[in-house]
């Protein structure tokens, strides 16, 4: 066995984004992932953002690396029945549709689960049940219904969406997880299960802290907030650290719009940072000399720090700043990790052949299992696979493969 997935065969009713990132994490572990899209047509994303004409946008091919497409109609009978044939045979099936989509084409959990009751069914839809249950979503109204928004930006800004896609990527690792606990469970109990995650579920999980925040406020204050006033729910606080230990992020030399240095003032540091800053005399002030009573003060020792880091360009202040154990790092920019030599090293940037569309770089699996070397391979065309997985898979004869596209099936 050469992959941690290795003989699992997840059929992908993903689109967009949610869902394919979740499968692509898949199929990087291992698993068969055959991704059934609609014949002519495809997952929505192959189309959106294109930046070469008539080929599959970076959008689809960063997200669906490693699977193979198999176009279905499900709207056919004949589409209907193929896709069962597939369900017979495989271990998961994974979806992101809007609420009801699958059971309007007759796929609920119950006939899922008696075509093979060994099938794992995962749906990732926007709410769990109450006044959201039906309503579509995407990546900012998640963020926005999940305490993301009303947390991130300025005080004095409107709510803000985070760069980093914590609803749609973001949740795609918490199915990733459930889906490998239920297939585990399965081992014991040789049954499959229904596996189901909202994406503002997923938030919250990501927001506990600002949560966890809300109830202090009832007490009084945040100290550690960059905020003057409080009123009834927690508001935005920029870039403090959102932990125990202040932080926040400093400018440097260079004046660009990334350059800053991101500096946490740990208690252990703070003897060896006054000195490096050149403020050896504050270690003599018991205004300064611990964590509580620096607290009142955070902002103004921010200021002294950011006077020094101002003479600095950010790696040249990271390295300072590292020799005396401050817990600190660079803003990069999406060309600096595109092009970024560790990254590239390491394999969490990858460079592709795609057959339409030449060579593009995509970011690799986050994670590594030492038994489970992970090789990214570019996506699919559509329907690449189609003929492949019917002959191969499904033992449909020649002229069956025919007719099922004379009918428009596939
Ligand atoms: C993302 C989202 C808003 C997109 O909405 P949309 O573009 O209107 O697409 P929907 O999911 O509503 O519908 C897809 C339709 O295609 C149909 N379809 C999908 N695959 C098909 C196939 N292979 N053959 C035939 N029909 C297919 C579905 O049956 C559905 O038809 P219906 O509306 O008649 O029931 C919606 O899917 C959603 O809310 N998903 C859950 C949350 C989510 O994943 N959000 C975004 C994550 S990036």
């Amino acid at each position: 066995m050469n992959k941690a997935l290795e003989g699992i065969r997840v059929v992908d009713m993903t689109h967009v984004q949610a869902g394919p990132v979740c499968t692509q994490l898949l199929a990087w572990m291992g698993a068969d992932v055959v991704k059934i899209e609609p014949p002519g047509r495809g997952d929505v994303t192959r189309t959106q953002l294109r930046d070469i004409p008539g080929v599959d946008s970076l959008y689809f091919t960063m997200l669906n690396c490693n699977k193979r497409s198999l176009t279905l109609n499900l709207k056919t009978d004949e589409g209907k029945q193929v896709f069962e044939e597939l369900l017979r045979r495989s271990d998961v099936l994974v979806e992101n549709f809007a609420p009801g989509a699958m059971d309007r084409l007759g796929f609920t959990w119950e006939r899922v689960h008696e075509i093979n009751p060994r099938l794992i069914f995962a749906s990732l839809k926007g709410f769990g049940p109450g006044r959201l249950e039906h309503a579509k979503a995407y990546e900012p109204i998640a963020q926005a219904t999940g305490g993301s928004m009303s947390t991130t930006g300025y005080d004095d800004g409107p709510p803000t969406v985070t760069g980093a896609q914590i609803g749609d990527s973001g949740n795609a690792v918490h199915l990733f997880g459930a889906i490998c606990a239920a297939l585990y469970q399965r081992t014991n109990t040789g049954r499959g299960q229904r596996v189901q995650i909202a994406m503002r579920d997923g938030i919250l999980n990501l927001c506990r802290v600002k949560l966890r925040d809300q109830q202090r406020l009832a007490r009084g204050p945040l100290p550690e907030y960059p905020n003057k006033e409080f009123g009834e729910a927690v508001p935005r606080s920029g870039n403090a650290s959102g932990g125990g230990q202040p932080g926040w992020a400093l400018r440097c030399k260079g004046g660009g719009p990334n350059d800053y240095l991101y500096v946490v003032i740990q208690p252990q540091v703070w003897e060896p940072l006054a000195r490096k800053i050149g403020r050896a005399d504050l270690l003599e002030n018991p205004e300064y000399a611990t964590p509580e009573s620096r607290l009142p003060h955070i902002w103004e020792i921010f200021a002294m720090v950011e006077e020094w880091t101002v003479t600095k360009d950010k790696w040249e202040a990271f390295r300072e700043l590292n020799e005396i154990d401050v817990p600190c790092g660079p803003v990069l920019d999406s060309k600096d990790l595109l092009d970024d030599p560790d990254l590239r090293e390491s394999g969490m940037i990858v460079e592709l052949e795609h057959p339409e569309r030449g060579t593009f770089r995509t970011v690799g699996c986050p994670f590594t299992l030492s038994d489970s070397p992970v090789e990214v391979t570019r996506s699919p065309l559509l329907g690449e696979h189609t003929s492949e997985i019917l002959r191969e898979l499904l033992d449909f004869p020649e002229q069956e493969l025919d007719r099922l596209a004379s009918v428009g099936a596939v």
